[in-house]
């Protein structure tokens, strides 16, 4: 039985030397300020969790992922079993916060009690008109462009020094369960997307995936859903007419199944664009595949360099 089970993302923290130009990315990636002051920006996505992005001024670099809790009395659980504190959470929404520290030396907040935000307003979804089943009929289809709409952040990819050793304090404290194990033989696992335990509610593919890389321990990717396949489009072009860079895509996984599109940061630090991604419930049990498997794609380019 692990300490506790998290029920999702919360958010990821970052430093950078430059607010405003950290701010004009976010909002060119579809991110919504919360709060901008000199030496902290806060964005959030247009659902109902209050903060999705916290950037600090200082020297670039990531400085942390956080995951959200059932509720606080979990949160004194875990703080008993790690001989932490339970302090309150300093960012828009409250709430309160453990803070620990993983075996690569990794930032782990765990969050309850955030005041949820009113969601902000989404284009509606239009139905599609597929060759052997029209969905729209007598109406035209008209997607304004803009900034995709950015829901929630989805999940966090951790680059680790030893799986095997991150996988056992991620699960005995946070009770993830194992969706696809990435095996290079029986013997040898370099990583695993990892999902919430939430019994029978329905949830991401991942949450979390830790990957063994020979660069060595840090941060991977962040991960933020858009609203659908015409939004992720339409955010790729902006972030593009903007001069960004884009790191891969617009492909669609094998494992998880979404359709992704990466970018980077003016630091370098990539966040994914996501949407149609797989959810199960805790009896969907784990599955094992392949470095293929995890770097190959059902259509869209290959996977480059930087990303393997
Ligand atoms: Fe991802």
């Amino acid at each position: 039985m692990s300490t506790i089970k998290v029920e999702d993302a919360g958010f990821v923290r970052f430093r950078a030397p430059d607010l405003g130009e950290m701010r004009r990315f976010l909002e060119d990636f579809g991110l919504r300020v919360v709060e901008a002051t000199d030496r902290r920006l806060v964005m959030r996505g247009a659902g109902s969790a209050p903060v999705a992005h916290v950037t600090e001024l200082g020297e670039p670099g990531f400085a942390g992922v956080a995951f959200r809790a059932a509720s606080v009395a979990d949160l004194e659980r875990l703080a008993a079993a790690e001989g932490a504190t339970v302090d309150d959470l300093d960012l828009p929404g409250g709430g309160k916060v453990v803070r620990l520290s993983d075996p690569d030396g990794h930032n782990v907040e765990i969050v309850a009690g955030q005041a949820k935000a009113p969601p902000l307003e989404l284009p509606s979804p239009q139905p599609w008109n597929l060759a052997e089943e029209r969905q729209r009929l007598r109406a035209t289809k008209r997607v304004p462009a803009g900034p995709a709409h950015v829901v929630r952040l989805g999940h966090m990819v951790l680059n680790v020094s030893d799986f095997r050793a991150s996988e056992r304090w991620y699960k005995d404290r946070f009770g993830f369960i194992t969706s696809d194990e990435i095996q290079v033989s029986p013997e040898l696992a370099l990583g695993a997307f990892m999902r919430c335990d939430r019994g029978e509610t329905l949830t991401d593919h991942h949450t979390l995936f830790l990957a063994q890389s020979p660069k060595g321990p840090g941060f991977n990717h962040a991960a933020f859903e858009v609203v659908d396949l015409d939004d992720l489009m339409l955010g790729h072009q902006r972030l593009k007419d903007a001069g960004r860079h884009s790191e891969w895509g617009v492909g669609r996984h094998i494992l998880g199944s979404q359709v992704f599109d990466y970018w980077r940061d003016p630091w370098g630090h990539t966040l994914e664009h996501w949407t149609d991604g797989d959810v199960f419930t805790a009896a969907d049990g784990s599955s094992v595949a392949t470095l293929q498997d995890l770097l190959g794609v059902q259509w869209g380019p290959s996977a480059p360099p930087t990303m393997a």
